[in-house]
């Protein structure tokens, strides 16, 4: 086995005019390298607060975040700086594009960054457009596309520089059921063709039933578990809802 991330008694901790709040509870897991892994919860459970932890860009109250080998709780400011643009693939739900850039140079620009030289940045982002197809928009601005396209564009530049780790929060939150069925296409690329290894906070069945594992987070603990193992999409739909249900979502497949 090959555990790319190993979360370990992970408390988050907000104080605020006195009160405390336990965003993140003493958390454990781990995550196998080429994991699909979704995060379910209510709101308010504590799952953008456990992504940003594992992103840095919340720093933990307690407890340690193992990614490979090195501790990322531990890290200076140089260090995470470096972890961030190697390691690591954001994908907001507010896209975060850069405006005055086309959907090329919004994807250029992660390569560049990170040093790549020139002739490989123009490789490299043309075969990640063409993967998650989105040729078509390559030359538009972000103003000039619609959210789905702006989506996957945002997927391509966290991609495109091949990081161990995907984080995604809501990626389909904004969309309609074309470009998230479009969009979870591509993750299903990036996981299956790429290698990369994806964690995905929904509050969708649908979308989460197209992970191989999903944690359910109550309160800032991990409260239940489900593996897909060799069952269809619909056989863990139905699973997921189930537990759905149960944590008081009830109506149709949202939580
Ligand atoms: N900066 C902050 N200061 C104080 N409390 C916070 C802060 N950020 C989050 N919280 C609290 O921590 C808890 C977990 O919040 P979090 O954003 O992680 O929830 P979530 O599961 O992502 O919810 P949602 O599904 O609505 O996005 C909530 O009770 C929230 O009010
Ligand atoms: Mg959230």
């Amino acid at each position: 086995m090959d555990t790319i991330l190993r979360v370990e008694n992970l408390d988050k901790f907000y104080k605020n005019k006195g009160s405390l709040t336990k965003a993140v509870n003493h958390i454990s897991f781990e995550v196998e390298r080429g994991e699909y892994i979704g995060i379910m919860g209510a709101s308010g459970s504590g799952k953008t607060t456990l992504l940003n932890c594992i992103s840095t860009i919340d720093n933990v109250t307690a407890g340690h975040i193992y990614v490979g080998n090195s501790d990322i709780t531990t890290l200076n400011k140089q260090e995470l700086s470096k972890f961030r643009r190697e390691a690591l693939g954001f994908i907001f739900q507010d896209f975060n594009l850069l405006d005055t850039l086309t959907a090329r140079d919004n994807i250029a620009l992660a390569l560049a960054i990170k040093g790549e030289a020139p002739k490989n940045v123009r490789r490299k982002v043309e075969a990640v457009a063409q993967t998650l197809g989105i040729m078509e928009v390559m030359n538009k601005y972000p103003y000039e596309m619609s959210g789905g396209q702006r989506q996957r564009v945002a997927c391509a530049r966290a991609i495109v520089t091949e990081p161990e780790l995907v984080l995604a929060d809501e990626p389909t939150g904004a969309l309609d059921s074309k470009s998230a069925g479009m969009l979870l296409e591509s993750f299903q690329m990036m996981n299956e063709k790429m290698g990369a290894t994806i964690l995905m906070v929904t509050h969708d069945a649908f979308t989460a039933s197209h992970c191989k594992r999903i944690l359910f987070i109550k309160d800032g603990k991990i409260f239940n578990e489900l593996v897909r193992g060799n069952n269809s999409r619909k056989y863990f739909f139905d699973e997921i809802m189930q537990v759905v249900s149960f944590l008081g979502g009830g109506q149709s497949h949202a939580i």
